[in-house]
């Protein structure tokens, strides 16, 4: 008698066991899916790593795979409050959505993401970018 309940108890801790597991790996694999493998990421943070970090790179130094291959320097997204200063929200905004075509030199190899990307998500982009600066 004692033994059944036993090897009930066996089986149902296994089962347990088996569940946990599996769960489990369907967490590591949808996380690793996302990128980083980070339980946690911003909107902002995952928009720029689908959209920006090909070019921008992962880190927003410039390094992404795509860079070597355009005429104009990608820039490094950290350093843009070093270099201006401040940290141009509005600007920013408007260079990334592509209603802001001040054009210093050559023309624009960055796609306009207004057609692609909603306020919210370059909103969303642009706190991301506020939150890298160096
Ligand atoms: C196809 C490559 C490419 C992709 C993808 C791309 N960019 Fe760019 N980005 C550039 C280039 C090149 C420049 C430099 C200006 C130019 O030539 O248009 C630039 C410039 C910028 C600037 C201005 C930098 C400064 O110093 O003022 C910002 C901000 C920026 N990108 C943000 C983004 C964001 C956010 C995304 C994703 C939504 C993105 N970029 C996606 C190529 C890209």
């Amino acid at each position: 008698m004692k033994s059944r309940v036993a090897k009930l108890a066996t089986i149902i801790s296994l089962t347990a066991l088996v569940l946990a597991l599996a769960g489990s790996n369907v967490a590591i694999t949808t996380s690793a899916a996302q990128g980083k493998g980070k339980a946690k990421q911003s909107q902002g943070q995952k928009l720029y790593l689908s959209h920006c970090a090909s070019c921008h790179g992962d880190d927003g130094k410039g390094n992404g795979p795509v860079a070597s291959s355009l005429k104009s320097s990608v820039g490094d997204l950290t350093q843009i409050k070093k270099v201006e200063g401040k940290f141009p929200v509005k600007e920013l905004k408007g260079t990334i959505s592509g209603t802001y075509l001040v054009q210093v030199h050559g023309k624009r190899e960055m796609p306009v993401w207004s057609n692609v990307l909603t306020n919210k998500q370059i909103d969303d982009l642009v706190k991301y970018l506020g939150s890298i600066q160096k």
